[in-house]
């Protein structure tokens, strides 16, 4: 926190359902839980849990988690995790909602972009924010930076949003077979 300038940390995250965490649960649980009561950080967040690491992290701490950070973009939409989320009132944020830099190469997105006279990434941030889920785009330039942005203001339609449900390929990036969980 004193590399950051910061006394408090909004959301710390338990990056993957390994190491420490696999083999100790209640105990790593129990630390989030003090660090909370300590004022030192705000939620427990959990990254890369499936709905059985879910079910079981709910059934062993004692406070709200806010968020599950998966990911998840129109090759990857995590139907069953959302469900399970929604259930339990924690937000989806989702990485590689930009496919890891493979947007364009979605053709419901380009046809959607089109109509919209707006960019594929848009289209699939836009998509994701219609799930109920937040999307986390990474970008090292500004053109990019301020075409994400504006995903906020694009209106998807029921026919888009449908287009883009109904894409039957299924792609995870993310996939490392040492520390991956059985995935939902
Ligand atoms: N929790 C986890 O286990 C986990 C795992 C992986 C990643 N993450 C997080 O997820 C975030 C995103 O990851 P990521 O950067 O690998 O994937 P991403 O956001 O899906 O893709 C980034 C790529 O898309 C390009 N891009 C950005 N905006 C674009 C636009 N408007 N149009 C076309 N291309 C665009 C970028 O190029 P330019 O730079 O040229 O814009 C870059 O190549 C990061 O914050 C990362 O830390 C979390």
């Amino acid at each position: 926190m004193k590399k950051l300038g910061l006394t408090k940390v909004d959301i710390m995250y338990i990056h993957w359902p390994f190491k420490t965490y696999k083999k100790r649960k209640e105990e790593v649980l129990k630390a989030f839980s003090e660090l909370i009561d300590e004022g030192k950080i705000g939620y427990l967040g959990i990254s890369n849990f499936t709905t059985n690491d879910i079910d079981e992290a709910i059934a062993k701490y004692d406070k709200q988690i806010v968020v599950n950070q998966v990911e998840m973009h129109p090759w990857l939409q995590q139907k069953a995790l959302l469900d399970n989320l929604n259930n339990n009132n924690i937000k989806l944020v989702s990485y590689f909602p930009l496919m890891h830099g493979r947007i364009n190469e979605v053709p419901e997105l380009k046809e959607i972009a089109e109509k919209h006279k707006a960019s594929p990434a848009q289209i699939s941030l836009a998509w994701i924010m219609s799930k109920g889920a937040i999307p986390i785009p990474k970008s090292t330039t500004l053109n990019h930076l301020k075409d994400n942005f504006e995903s906020q203001n694009i209106q998807l339609d029921e026919d888009d949003i449908k287009k883009i449900d109904e894409i039957k390929v299924v792609k995870r990036f993310a996939d490392f077979p040492i520390i991956a969980p059985d995935w939902d």
